[in-house]
């Protein structure tokens, strides 16, 4: 019997409005993955406390999985994770946090409809953050701030909100105020709910339980938290009422405010209410807009999707490629038809997956906002529209700008398997890779993070059989040339002519003042830094 129109709709919508799906951009070590791994032991969706990765004891996040990463105690590649929050379907996608990142990281803030910023207290808004931050910026994402590691030493509160609203220009709104720091911090006072929660360790993890008092002017304040901490409190609280920025849903919704948690996450101190923000405010899954300017909303009864992501060697176990799908309108099912938009194919998903770290299970029907992998046989690429019913194309995903350049050098004479094994890595997005103009062909590689070159060695030894040497150059920026193709380009002897498998003109500069001596005398072009 079929399901009538209207009920598919109706769940459809449902699960529509259950979704949230966002990520956490953060600096290395500010306390992402602590921060990942109490929240799904909130959620429980972990059992064991450390489950997820104790760096220096060598366990490991369950989005951990490659060698490389174990090596390194990092997180190089993103999973989803996904899990139930206060009746929301929570999807988490990892934005690998380690000193040098990838584009992978970039374009997974293409899959989330919000974000969570993590900085450390006493460090502040730091590069990496402010990176990741002008991409979640230009999608207009929503941005929950969590200031961690309130347990140490840290800036003045009123200094970090200051430094939030001057140095990524948004407006900054404290939800709790931390009644002391380092040694002397006691906990936090929660500005809408007016409840002191205590910091303080009891045997066996026993907690305090948050006293609710009638405001900062409270006097049974002092017998909680002392004189000085109640004055230093109210100073601060004063401040704030003449001062500061009162949360506005609207506003976080569209991307002007942030609203501000302080805590910890390693003591599982203020998640709660924190978490509890991100199920009440955080976005649904959002309308896209299509490559003709369409806008598709996600309650759409056709299913349509893109590729965010492809990654092969996800298990060694299984040796396959997947392609991640963030679903954008209607049901995915499994064995369903549907269109890849590039290749203007059918293709069935009769595998559809949902990853856990390194576990996987076949997911029978996916909604907007879920992340879902396709075992791929070399049949998606990044950027790739999926669609079934009415024909939709999402605008294609951009290069990031590369920022380290090398030669990719073959060791021996493998060279079919080499040439194979470059082109699936670039296909994946892992790097880009131009060809130089005149002389020798071989590859130049375009990386993000510098630690991609070391991966891209180890992903053609292990996988292709090939042994290769990344020898890095002293570019530092890469720009496609646009406008006429023939103009004569006046050009220092330092910037390199090359072109990308496309056959279009990339230039490769030394230092930003060539590119700028560049653009001054080549007036006839445009010097493109995304493809
Ligand atoms: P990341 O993913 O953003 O790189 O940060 P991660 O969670 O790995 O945290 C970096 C270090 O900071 C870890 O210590 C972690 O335990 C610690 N940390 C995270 N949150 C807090 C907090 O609220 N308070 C305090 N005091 N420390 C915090 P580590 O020694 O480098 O690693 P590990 O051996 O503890 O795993």
């Amino acid at each position: 019997m079929s399901v009538p129109a209207t009920a598919t709709t109706d769940t459809l919508r449902r699960e529509v409005d259950r979704r949230r799906t966002f990520a956490i951009i953060s600096h290395p070590d500010a306390g992402k993955t602590t921060l990942t791994e109490k929240t799904l032991l909130y959620a429980g969706a972990i059992e064991l406390a450390g489950a997820v990765k104790g760096r220096a004891s060598q366990r490991h996040v369950v989005s951990d999985w490659m060698d490389i990463e174990r090596e390194r105690g990092i997180s190089i590649t993103s999973a989803a994770l996904e899990f139930e929050l206060h009746g929301r379907h929570v999807t988490l996608l990892d934005t690998p946090g380690h000193k040098d990142f990838s584009e992978d990281t970039y374009r997974t803030l293409l899959a989330v409809d919000s974000v969570v910023m993590v900085i450390d207290a006493a460090k502040g808004i730091e590069a990496q953050t402010r990176k990741l931050f002008e991409v979640a910026r230009r999608r207009h994402l929503p941005m929950l701030t969590f200031v961690n590691k309130l347990d140490l030493p840290g800036r003045d509160p009123l200094d970090l909100l200051d430094e939030i609203e001057r140095v990524l220009g948004v407006s900054a709104a404290p939800m709790n105020w931390p009644i002391g720091t380092g040694d002397r911090f006691k906990g936090v006072y929660d500005l809408r709910t007016q409840e002191v929660l205590f910091y303080e360790r009891r045997p066996g993890g026993a907690r305090r339980a948050p006293v609710v008092v009638t405001g900062a002017e409270d006097p049974a304040l002092a017998d909680l938290i002392g004189v000085d901490a109640r004055r230093e409190l109210l100073d601060g609280v004063h401040l704030l009422q003449a001062a500061g920025t009162a949360f506005d849903r609207e506003a976080y919704r569209e991307a002007r405010q942030t609203p501000v948690f302080f805590g910890s996450a390693l003591a599982n101190f203020g998640l709660e209410s924190f978490l509890q923000a991100l199920a009440d405010h955080a976005p649904p899954p959002q309308p896209r807009e299509s490559d003709d300017g369409t806008v598709i909303e996600p309650t759409r009864s056709d299913f349509s999707g893109f590729v965010f992501k492809i990654q092969a060697n996800m298990n060694p176990r299984h040796r396959d490629r997947v392609a991640f799908v963030r679903v954008c309108s209607g049901v995915m099912t499994k064995d369903m038809q549907v269109t890849n938009t590039r290749l203007q194919q059918p293709v069935r998903l009769s595998r559809p997956h949902r990853f856990f770290g390194r576990d996987r299970e076949t997911v029978e029907a996916a909604y907007p906002g879920d992340v879902v992998g396709l075992v791929n046989p070399g049949r998606f690429g990044i950027g790739d529209t999926l669609y079934a019913g009415t024909p939709v194309r999402y605008p294609p995903i951009p290069n990031f700008p590369a920022e380290h350049f090398g030669a990719l050098r073959l060791q021996d004479v493998r060279f079919k398997q080499f040439d194979e094994g470059v082109r699936q890595l670039e296909e994946e997005g892992l790097m880009q890779v131009v060809f130089p103009s005149h002389g020798a062909r071989y590859p130049i590689l375009g990386v993000v993070g510098a630690l991609q070159f070391d991966i891209v060695e180890a992903r053609l030894r292990d996988e292709y059989g090939v042994a290769c040497r990344v020898d890095k150059l002293s570019y530092v920026a890469a720009r496609w040339v646009q406008g006429d193709a023939d103009a004569r380009l006046t050009l220092p002897n330092s910037v390199l002519s090359t072109t990308d498998r496309r056959g279009r003109r990339v230039l490769l500069f030394p230092s930003e003042w060539d590119l700028q001596y560049c653009e001054r005398e080549n007036p006839s072009v445009q010097l493109l830094a995304m493809a």
